[in-house]
């Protein structure tokens, strides 16, 4: 039986009060945190440190219809990335909308690249028609927004940043949120608001192959599958298709070689040094995410090799160097030129188009429970999310929830649930290896839940995933460890089940059985 709260609270908890809890400190918390009236005592909780975030390692950069672009056009080529399951009223907020954003991170102080002529330099990535990825210090645009919001976060007085907490529960009454439990500074502690946003987030570490951040173990959805709030899409995993491939990376960070490569005109070669994306597609390298993972996996499986290359000798050095000085860098690093070598690229996990079902404004199915970016599903990128859309979602959608509690908060009142019981915070490890049982859930759901799916590889990993579960569920957690582990599982089984639900193939949720074997079938 699922479990609702994974420790038993008794009155030594420390409590602390707020206004709103941010759980999540990447560009949906703190952006949203930014945007929220200054007379509001806001909390941001950051699980580990608060620069260790994917929005932090965000390279290509924020999709934006801005000036002489035809917002239809960003729809279109939203939806069609998406396979036409998203929700169009989230597509048309996210486009329309994101002038607007670009122009108030501007005003807080983000300084995005310009060409010669001072016009925003805008480039090309997978399924857009036009160019219009705005970016900062080339390949570094999630660095250089982050670093501007986390100092305006810092000097806000009523925001306070709570570093190397690790948030627990959802406390509701009736379905009405009044607080989350956290694990900090060694104490259980309670903090109670008038509302919460969660905003944790990824699911990554899900995975042995993720360009992810270590911290993003989906902790955020797993609280609200505790606390049943409504999910969505749990099926629609992406796949980056160019990460870069190195023997020794299983299992860890992976370092990504960003879609604006591609953008640039670089092309993809198998291990013969063929090209070979016009087998597959006729957008060729730029066709959508989905296609090209699913291309590249299969070049790798007739060709016995784990990886395919990315050819970008096509231009000098010193373009190379200036456009994508991070990745040039990090090449170079690794012995790899990359104006005279090809870079081995391997498809890793990246993003997660499912999560908590949140509407138009970030509310969720518990009252002033709200959810913004990657953790949460708007379903504005549906089957497959179009490249760049993500920094804008986050931003988009903050904004949105900010809206939404200003005008609601001054009716919210603090509900004064009594959380008591007795800590019982011991996890039993008895044979149990906490880093065994991480690493052994990455190898199944990389192998059975991944690029390419079937009904008979999935119902396998639900098995493994559900046997396991069944022992987690029993126990007390004497660490956080021990909850982020209990966190994949629950996380895992719920994406296994939905793709079990899913009667159809369609866009990442590439299930072999249903799709006729065509990879480009979406
Ligand atoms: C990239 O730079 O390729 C990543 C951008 C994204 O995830 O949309």
């Amino acid at each position: 039986m699922k479990r609702r709260y994974l420790i038993n609270y008794n009155d030594f908890c420390d409590t602390k009060n707020f206004d709103v809890v941010i759980i999540g400190a990447g560009i949906g918390g703190i952006y949203t945190a930014l945007m929220l009236p200054k007379n509001l005592k806001i909390a941001i909780l950051s699980k580990k440190n608060i620069y260790d975030c994917d929005s932090y390692l965000a390279q290509g950069g924020i999709a934006a219809s801005i000036d002489d672009d035809n917002r239809k056009l960003h729809v279109d080529d939203t939806m069609n990335a998406g396979c036409y399951v998203n929700n169009i009223d989230a597509v048309n907020t996210l486009v329309y909308e994101s002038s607007d954003a670009i122009d108030s991170l501007i005003d807080l102080g983000v300084n995005f690249d310009k060409d010669e002529n001072g016009n925003f330099y805008r480039s090309f990535e997978g399924n857009h028609s036009i160019p219009r990825i705005l970016h900062v210090h080339g390949d570094s645009t999630g660095k250089g927004i982050m670093e501007i919001l986390i100092k305006r976060a810092k000097i806000a007085p009523n925001i306070v940043i709570m570093s190397n907490i690790f948030a627990l529960d959802i406390v509701d009454s009736k379905n009405i949120y009044t607080g989350i439990t956290a694990f900090y500074n060694d104490k259980l502690i309670y903090l109670k608001s008038k509302c919460c946003i969660i905003a944790s987030g990824g699911i990554g570490q899900l995975f042995s192959k993720t360009t992810n951040a270590d911290i993003l173990t989906g902790d955020g959805i797993a609280m609200a599958i505790r606390a049943d709030v409504n999910l969505a899409d749990m099926e629609y995993i992406q796949f980056h298709p160019t990460a870069l491939y190195s023997k020794e990376n299983n299992f860890k960070k992976m370092f990504l070689i960003s879609e604006a490569v591609r953008g640039e005109g670089a092309i993809l070669r198998n291990k013969s040094g063929s090209r070979f994306m016009e087998e597959y597609d006729k957008r060729m390298e730029l066709a959508p995410r989905d296609i090209v993972a699913r291309a590249i996996s299969d070049q790798m499986k007739k060709n016995y090799s784990d990886y395919v290359y990315l050819d970008a000798t096509m231009y000098d050095k010193n373009f190379l160097k200036n456009r994508f000085n991070k990745i040039y860098t990090e090449c170079e690093n690794n012995n790899i030129e990359i104006y005279k070598d090809y870079i081995p690229v391997t498809p890793a996990q990246h993003y997660f188009m499912g999560g908590i079902k949140v509407d138009l404004f970030g509310r969720t199915s518990m009252k002033n429970l709200y959810a913004v970016g990657e953790c949460s599903c708007t379903g504005v990128h549906g089957a497959n999310r179009l490249a760049s859309n993500s920094l804008m979602e986050a931003v988009v959608f903050g904004k949105q929830i900010a809206n939404d509690i200003k005008y609601r908060i001054k009716d919210i009142k603090n509900i004064h649930e009594h959380v008591s019981g007795n800590i019982n915070f011991e996890f039993e490890e008895g044979n149990f290896s906490l880093l065994k049982l991480k690493n052994d859930l990455k190898v199944i759901m990389e192998n059975n839940v991944g690029i390419v799916r079937t009904v008979e590889n999935v119902k396998f990993a639900s098995r493994v995933v559900r046997e396991v579960l069944s022992k987690l569920e029993n126990m007390n957690f004497r660490n956080v460890e021990g909850v982020e582990v209990y966190n994949m599982y629950e996380v895992s089984k719920n994406i296994i089940d939905a793709v079990l639900e899913s009667d159809s193939s369609l866009g990442s949720n590439y299930i072999e059985d249903y799709s006729k074997n065509k990879l480009v079938l979406r």
